[in-house]
């Protein structure tokens, strides 16, 4: 099953959206490592989330999942080598994370990845590393996976973060466990603080001064903390597909509940109120990561720019976000995002290419697009192909369900990694859609 046919329809009610991605896989990885065992509820069942623990797990420590919720028992603090390569799958967060927690558990392991994760950047993530003592063997063509970790004694370093990542910050912060002495990143962006917000809650003492983090290492013994119970909100990314489908589409309405909100994460939100968008956000009293209920009402949106600081609080939202653009009236011009060339597909590439093939006009950049609307959209020949990235697939399928013919999306396995019941949640909220 892997194409889908989509048709158009007019969409519309109430869905909850899987757990958080981002969470899911940061809370795998440090319960792995506490002392004892975290109840974990609300764990994404989704192929990333799944590979990360399923590393952790060869690496010591043991997960079940049992009556609605995953329950980690951790090494504290003791990882040990895998005796097979840690397959990464898709997850750019998996590989990136785990290779900082690799580096300063002092051992070597050889990690491997899909073949969108193989063409993915990781001299990124090397370059640090190896300030901090580990050796990072890069034996793809690029700078690319599969990649040979040799962890050892690791030291403290200050580390000015060369782009806007979360990966590569929480890279280090993670290796920086293991360091001697203090590690500080300085990030040029703010950028999605999970890492941060998980190690305020286990205890773990970091210090956040605006753009600068920093962790007191534990040294090569590892990190001490204590297991906790985690409530995972539902991930926003995900929702970010039906407040799209709903904002562009006057008359429809939406209500997600239990959706993260975390403020790093919401800058789809203040864009599309900007646009015109009538959306109603209460956020509830939450220690850690804030999370709450979106309503919204479809209108008329109206173009926008999108560049500088938002970048980073939206960035997996752009592909859903130049769906939007193509529906609003005028010109949307989104900048400052040459970061989405290097994610699971060339997402700037991939949706000019798409857009371009439903007739919406569309300028490409060298850092982001300019997408002028409304369009009246054209039903394209010939199938679209997702290139195994799950969010050019799920804003193909929003497209089109304001489209007036079917299309079919191939290689739509790859929505399996974030949001599995996505297809199921269209349908349930008025879309028709067919296997093939
Ligand atoms: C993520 C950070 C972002 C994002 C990715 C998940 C994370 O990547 O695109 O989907 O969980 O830290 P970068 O930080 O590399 O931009």
């Amino acid at each position: 099953m892997n194409s889908k046919t989509i048709f158009p329809a007019s969409l519309g009610g109430s869905v909850n959206v899987p757990g958080d991605k981002s969470i899911s896989q940061r809370v795998a990885m440090l319960a792995s490592l506490a002392e004892g065992t975290s109840k974990v509820t609300g764990y994404l069942n989704g192929e990333d989330a799944r590979s990360t623990l399923s590393a952790m797990e060869q690496m010591g420590a043991t997960a079940e999942f049992r009556d609605g919720a995953l329950f980690i028992t951790g090494v504290a603090g003791q990882l040990r080598p895998p005796a097979e390569p840690l397959n990464m799958g898709n997850s750019g967060t998996g590989a990136r994370l785990l290779a900082g927690l690799v580096a300063g558990a002092g051992f070597e392991a050889t990690m491997i990845g899909d073949e969108s994760l193989s063409s993915r950047p990781m001299g990124r993530i090397r370059n640090p590393l190896e300030l901090m003592g580990a050796h990072i063997g890069l034996t793809g063509k690029r700078g690319t996976l599969p990649m040979v970790i040799c962890g050892g004694k690791l030291q403290g370093t200050g580390y000015l973060l060369p782009m806007a990542s979360a990966q590569v910050k929480s890279c280090v912060l993670l290796a920086g466990l293991y360091a001697e002495g203090k590690t500080t990143v300085v990030e040029p962006r703010p950028t999605r603080d999970h890492t941060e917000k998980l190690f305020q809650a286990l205890d773990i003492p970091i210090q956040i001064n605006g753009l600068e983090i920093s962790i007191e290492g534990f040294g090569a013994a590892g990190p001490r903390f204590k297991a906790r119970d985690f409530v995972i909100p539902g991930d926003f990314s995900s929702a970010a597909f039906w407040i799209v489908a709903i904002a562009a589409r006057p008359g429809a309405e939406l209500l997600l509940e239990h959706v993260g909100l975390n403020p790093r994460r919401t800058a789809l939100l203040d864009v599309l109120k900007r646009m015109g968008a009538d959306i109603e956000v209460t956020v509830a009293e939450a220690k850690g990561d804030p999370y709450g209920t979106i309503k919204v009402r479809g209108a008329q949106l109206t173009g926008t720019v999108i560049e500088g600081d938002e970048i980073p609080n939206l960035i997996d939202e752009i592909p859903i976000l130049s769906v939007a653009a193509a529906l609003a009236d005028g010109p949307t011009d989104i900048r400052d995002a040459a970061e989405l060339r290097v994610k699971e597909s060339d997402r700037i590439a991939e949706m000019v290419k798409n857009l371009r093939r439903f007739g919406v006009e569309v300028e490409e950049k060298d850092d982001g697009m300019v997408v002028t609307g409304p369009a009246t959209l054209k039903t394209p020949a010939g199938a679209i192909d997702s290139h195994d990235d799950h969010r050019i697939a799920m804003s193909v399928a929003i497209l089109n369900t304001f489209s007036t013919g079917a299309i079919q999306i191939e290689n739509v396995g790859c929505v399996d990694t974030s949001y599995p019941e996505f297809w199921q949640h269209m349908e349930r909220l008025g879309g028709k859609v067919e296997s093939l």
